[in-house]
């Protein structure tokens, strides 16, 4: 609509009217001065910020801005503060742990909890690939949560596989053992590992007797844990199978750690003493972790130091997982 016909000549509208009744029109008056300025300071704001902070997308990089911030520096910066506050606040105990023998850690109920927790990330990020997540042993790796050990449960057996490593050896088709001689042994270690359900045969124990296996499984088929030649009286594999008797025939007749043989068993636990891996107080830590997990040989408690000063009975140890 032209100006000169503009029904409402004198309220600055801009000639656009919306109904048939000119109810509706529009106005041309300025923005509230509020509102102005508010734009201003946010148009100031984006500029101070694009200047600050990283903007300006620009040939697949952008400006990096004058602060030199990122959301990872950021990051860094609280999990450096973090460690250092955790660092302050557990000073004393990790030097406990450094300063103390695994026998006193283990006797000690703060310190001994302490590496406990402290160790179970150790384990998740070291061990649990292997022997799971809770110590529950995998296919092919051995359980460490229960007191059936390969090695031993004492402290010092099990600082040794970690610190060390372990091998076992076992030699494939001992003295010549035939196919069927492997099977009807594998018949007569599971029957002799049900106990008194079983029946094993007596011209297998011979063949058992006969065959060198007792150099290290022993007689009494108890093993030998000096060379880590498994218990084979107890019904508990450490190779264990959905199918235990082809398991069995399986070790026997191709052995433990024989690079030679293309089936044998590789049963090697890594020496994380030398890896740089874990440092010598995280590796205390999971010593104590192990030997506490369930099957750990209970610690004695100290000797007292002098009857007439310590009249207070030791108390007894803890083996349990917390
Ligand atoms: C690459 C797999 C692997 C990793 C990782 C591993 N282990 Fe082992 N571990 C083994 C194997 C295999 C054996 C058994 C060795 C044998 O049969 O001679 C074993 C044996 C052991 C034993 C002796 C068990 C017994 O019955 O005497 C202990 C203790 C042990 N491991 C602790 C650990 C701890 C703690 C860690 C983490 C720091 C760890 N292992 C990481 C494979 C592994
Ligand atoms: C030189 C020592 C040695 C001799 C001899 C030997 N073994 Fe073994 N055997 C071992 C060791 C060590 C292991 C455990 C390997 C490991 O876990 O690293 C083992 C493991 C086994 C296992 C697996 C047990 C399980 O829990 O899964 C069976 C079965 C077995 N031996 C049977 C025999 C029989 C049968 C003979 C005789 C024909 C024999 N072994 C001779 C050292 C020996």
């Amino acid at each position: 609509m032209s100006k000169h016909n503009n029904p409402f000549p004198g309220e600055n509208n801009t000639g656009h009217f919306w109904d048939d009744e000119q109810d509706i029109r529009e106005l041309n008056n300025r923005p509230p001065r509020w509102y102005m300025q508010a734009m201003l300071v946010g148009l100031v704001a984006i500029v101070i910020y694009s200047f600050y902070y990283p903007s300006i997308p620009w040939f697949g990089d952008h400006y990096k801005g004058a602060a030199g911030w990122t959301q990872i520096t950021e990051m860094n910066e609280s999990v450096a503060k973090l460690e250092a506050y955790r660092k302050k606040k557990f000073a004393a105990s990790e030097q406990a742990i450094a300063d103390s023998s695994l026998e006193d850690i283990i006797r000690d109920d703060e310190l001994r909890t302490y590496a406990i927790k402290t160790a179970k990330t150790l384990f998740g990020d070291n061990c649990a690939a292997c022997h799971g997540a809770a110590g529950q042993g995998n296919l092919n790796f051995p359980v460490l949560a229960d007191d059936d050990w390969l090695y031993g449960g004492t402290l010092a057996n099990i600082k040794q596989a970690i610190t060390h490593g372990r091998k076992g050896n076992m030699p494939a088709r001992m003295l010549g053992i035939t196919d069927p001689e492997a099977h009807q042994l594998a018949t007569f270690l599971i029957e002799t590992g049900k106990g008194t359900q079983g029946n094993p045969d007596p011209a297998a124990k011979s063949l058992y007797l006969s065959k060198g296996c007792i150099g290290c499984h022993g007689v009494a088929l108890a093993g030998n844990q000096l060379l880590g030649a498994a218990n084979l009286s107890d019904g508990i594999y450490r190779f264990k199978a959905d199918d235990q008797h082809a398991s069995i025939v399986r070790t026997i007749l191709h052995g433990v750690n024989q690079p030679a043989n293309a089936e044998t068993r590789n049963a090697i636990m890594p020496a994380f003493g030398q890896s740089k891996v874990i440092n010598p107080v995280q590796l205390k830590k999971l010593i104590i972790y192990v030997h506490q997990l369930g099957g750990g040989v209970a610690v004695q408690p100290a000797p007292k130091k002098s009857a007439s000063l310590n009249t207070q009975p030791m108390p007894t140890v803890a083996t349990t997982q917390l």
